[in-house]
């Protein structure tokens, strides 16, 4: 591992009024703070909102849509690392999720992305195997190990903490330690060859 700090951007993927999202992501991210040599980037697509529909090709985004897309756009791109938060919807993942990977490229390159993922009985792993092949296509490495959360309503006590917290914890530091392998391995080699596509 380098000395270097890794960034690891944390994207919340649901912007559902009512949405359960912020509970995992308050979980997720306190087990983040375990790893001191991570540096983390809450991204809620909820306070960052791209329009669904993208500038031409070549076009810059105009108007109010400008200062929200820089910032995302300079957030994605000095990410190291990404952590896909995601439910399932209809077999699925988010349209804002796609979005998100839709109106970015470079800024996916070369780069690892694990997913905790939940929903009801499937955990949001429909929605995990479906933005597997999507993140290929932006040159992105998929993690094998993710966290899967069934029935998540269950996971969580009033407090937000795991109700199964040596599994629910345990699952994330398999994760996390295979994302921060693979955000390090490519980090070096990005610096040592610039990426082309
Ligand atoms: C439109 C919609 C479709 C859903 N479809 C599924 C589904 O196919 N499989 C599943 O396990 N859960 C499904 N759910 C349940 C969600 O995964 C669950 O409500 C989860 O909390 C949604 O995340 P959110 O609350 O952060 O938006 C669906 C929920 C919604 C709103």
């Amino acid at each position: 591992m380098s000395e270097k700090r890794l960034r690891i951007a944390v994207i919340i993927g649901s912007v559902r009024d009512g949405r359960f999202g912020p509970v995992v992501a308050k979980w997720f991210l306190e087990q983040l703070r375990e790893h001191s040599d991570l540096e983390v980037d809450a991204l809620d697509l909820i306070e960052v909102p791209l329009p669904m529909a993208l500038p031409a090709f070549g076009a810059q985004p105009t108007g109010e849509t400008a200062e929200v897309a820089k910032s995302v756009k300079e957030r994605l791109a000095a990410a190291d690392a990404f952590v896909v938060i995601t439910p399932e919807y209809n077999h699925s993942y988010p349209a804002s999720l796609k979005n998100l990977i839709d109106w970015h490229n470079v800024e996916w390159h070369a780069k690892p992305v694990a997913f905790v993922s939940y929903g009801g009985l499937s955990g949001g792993l429909r929605s995990v195997e479906h933005l597997r092949p999507v993140f290929a296509e932006v040159h992105a490495t998929t993690i094998r190990d993710a966290v899967s959360l069934h029935n998540v309503w269950g996971q969580f006590d009033q407090n937000g903490d795991p109700t199964d917290p040596a599994g629910t914890n345990g699952a994330a530091k398999v994760m996390i330690d295979k994302l921060k392998w693979w955000a390090d391995a490519l980090k070096e080699a990005r610096t040592k060859s610039p990426y082309t596509s």
